[in-house]
C-alpha cells in the first residue's frame, strides 16, 4: 500500500480519508505520512547495511519536532546548517555525537552553541570559519571537531538554485586548496579534524555527479593521509532526487551500488545527509478552490494556498503533482493557471496545467510538498502558517496548530 493513494476515488493518507481532515482541520493544510517517513530512511539504511556508515537527515528539508523524532528514534543523526536547527535536534533529545553542522556563514554564536554540545563535526566552508572555530575552542579550553567541506566543482545537473558543487557556488572550499587548509588545520592547536565533506547539489537525479565527486576528491584523501593527517569519516552530502513528475530518479540500492565500490579501500565511516529524499514524498499540501474565473486568454483556478505556504513552483519554476482529494466523475479536462490569492504575478503553483473541470469549494492536493514546502513558508501578506498533521496508520496526529491572527503581532510592539 502507498502511503497516499486513491481507494474508490478517494485519497487517502495510510488510513485517513483525506477530505475528513479538511474537515476537521480546514485548509490550507500539510499533512505527512509516518509510514513514508520511516520507508524513505530504512531503504537507505539497509541499502548502506554493508558498511559503517550514519544517516544524518537533512533538518531543513522538514522540520516539525514530531518527524525529527520519528527519525532520531531510528537512529538518524542530522545535518543542521543554523543555531535554530541545533536547537530543535536538542529539543527532542538528539545525540550530539550524530551531529554534523554546515553552513557557510556559522556565526560565533552558532559555532559556541555547537562546540557546547559537542557535535560531531562542524563542516567547515572557509579557512576564517576554521579560524573561527579555533579561536572559540580555545577560549573554551576545548577542541572542536571538523571536517571540511570540498567543493569538487563537478555539475550535479539541477536547477541552478540548488546546484551547489561547482567552483562558481559560495560552497565548500575548492579542491585545489583542499591539501594546504588540511595541512593548516593540522597545526591549530584547538582543532580535531575529523574528516572530509562534500554536498554538490540538490534533486540530483543520477548517480554519476556522486560517483564523479568521490573519484575526484578521492586524490585529496590520499594526499591528506600522505600529509599525516588522519580521518574519520567521509560524509557524501545529500542531494537524492525524487520524483515530481515523471523523472527517471535513483532508488537508495541504486544509490548505494554506485557509491559504495567508490568508497572501498579508503577506510572511512560513510555519512550522507538526506533531507528531501526522506521527506519529499511524505507530505502534502491541502487546499481549496476558492474561485474560478478565466480572463480573455488564461482559466484561473485561485487557491486558499500562496506562495507563502509552498514556495518552491514560484522560486524555481519547480512542477508539483495537483490532484482532486475526490476524484471527479466528469472527467473532462480543462488547461488552467493554478494560483495563489497573495499580490505578486508570481504566486502560482501550475502555470497551463491540464486538470479535470474545477469548481469553488474543491478540494485539491499538492503532491510531493513534503520537503521544502513548510520550511520555506512565510507570513507574507500577513497571512498564519498553516497547520500540519501527522498520520500513522488510522491515527491523527496535530503536530503544529495553526497560526491565527494573534501570532501574525506576538512579538510586535506599538508602544
Ligand atoms: N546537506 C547540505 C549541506 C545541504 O545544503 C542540503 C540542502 C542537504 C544536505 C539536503 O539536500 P537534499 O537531500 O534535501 O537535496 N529549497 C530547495 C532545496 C535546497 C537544498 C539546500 N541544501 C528546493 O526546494 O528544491
Amino acid at each position: 500500500m502507498e502511503s497516499f493513494e486513491y481507494r474508490s476515488g478517494e485519497l487517502f493518507c495510510e488510513e485517513v480519508k483525506v477530505s475528513e481532515l479538511i474537515k476537521k482541520f480546514a485548509t490550507p493544510l500539510y499533512v505527512y505520512s509516518k509510514k513514508s517517513f520511516i520507508e524513505k530512511f530504512n531503504s537507505l539504511k539497509i541499502a548502506f547495511s554493508a558498511i559503517d556508515h550514519l544517516i544524518c537527515y537533512s533538518i531543513k528539508s522538514c522540520s516539525n519536532l514530531a518527524i525529527l523524532r520519528i527519525l532520531k528514534d531510528m537512529g538518524s543523526g542530522f545535518d543542521v546548517v543554523s543555531g535554530g536547527e541545533l536547537f530543535r535536534a536538542e529539543e527532542i533529545g538528539s545525540d550530539m555525537s550524530r551531529i554534523v553542522f554546515a553552513g557557510v556563514g556559522k556565526t560565533e554564536d552558532e559555532i559556541e552553541y555547537g562546540l557546547e554540545q559537542e557535535i560531531l563535526m562542524f563542516n567547515v566552508e572557509s579557512k576564517q570559519e576554521l579560524e573561527r572555530i579555533n579561536k572559540i575552542a580555545g577560549t573554551m579550553g576545548i577542541k572542536g571537531s571538523v571536517a571540511i567541506r570540498i567543493n569538487p566543482d563537478v555539475d550535479p545537473k539541477t536547477h541552478k538554485y540548488i546546484t551547489t558543487g561547482k567552483s562558481e557556488n559560495k560552497f565548500g572550499v575548492d579542491i585545489k586548496e583542499g591539501l594546504n587548509l588540511y595541512k593548516y588545520a593540522s597545526t591549530l592547536k584547538n582543532i580535531e579534524i575529523k574528516g572530509i565533506q562534500m554536498h554538490i547539489g540538490s534533486q540530483i537525479t543520477d548517480t554519476f555527479p556522486y560517483v564523479n565527486a568521490i573519484r575526484k576528491i578521492k586524490p585529496l584523501i590520499n594526499d591528506i593521509k600522505s600529509a599525516g593527517i588522519k580521518l574519520e569519516n567521509i560524509d557524501i552530502g545529500g542531494g537524492l532526487g525524487i520524483n515530481y513528475k515523471e523523472e527517471v530518479t535513483f532508488d537508495a540500492k541504486t544509490f548505494a551500488d554506485a557509491v559504495l565500490p567508490e568508497l572501498e579501500g579508503l577506510g572511512l565511516k560513510l555519512i550522507i545527509e538526506p533531507g528531501r529524499f526522506i521527506a519529499g514524498n511524505s507530505g502534502i499540501l491541502l487546499t481549496r478552490v476558492q474561485y474560478v474565473k478565466k480572463s480573455p486568454v488564461k482559466n484561473f483556478v485561485i487557491i486558499d494556498a500562496g506562495m507563502n505556504d509552498l514556495l518552491r513552483p514560484s522560486l524555481y519554476g519547480a512542477y508539483h503533482s495537483i490532484m482532486p482529494v475526490i476524484e471527479k466523475e466528469e472527467k473532462e479536462k480543462t488547461v488552467c493557471d493554478i494560483v495563489g490569492p497573495v499580490c505578486e504575478s508570481g504566486d502560482f503553483f501550475a502555470k497551463d496545467r491540464e486538470i479535470e473541470k474545477l469548481k469553488q469549494g474543491d478540494c485539491l492536493a499538492v503532491f510531493s510538498a513534503g520537503a521544502y514546502g513548510f520550511v520555506m513558508s512565510s507570513n507574507y501578506n500577513s497571512r498564519p502558517h498553516p497547520a500540519e498533521i501527522l498520520i500513522d496508520g488510522s491515527s491523527v496526529h496535530l503536530i503544529r496548530k495553526r497560526e491565527e491572527y494573534v501570532d501574525l503581532i506576538r512579538l510586535e510592539d506599538v508602544n
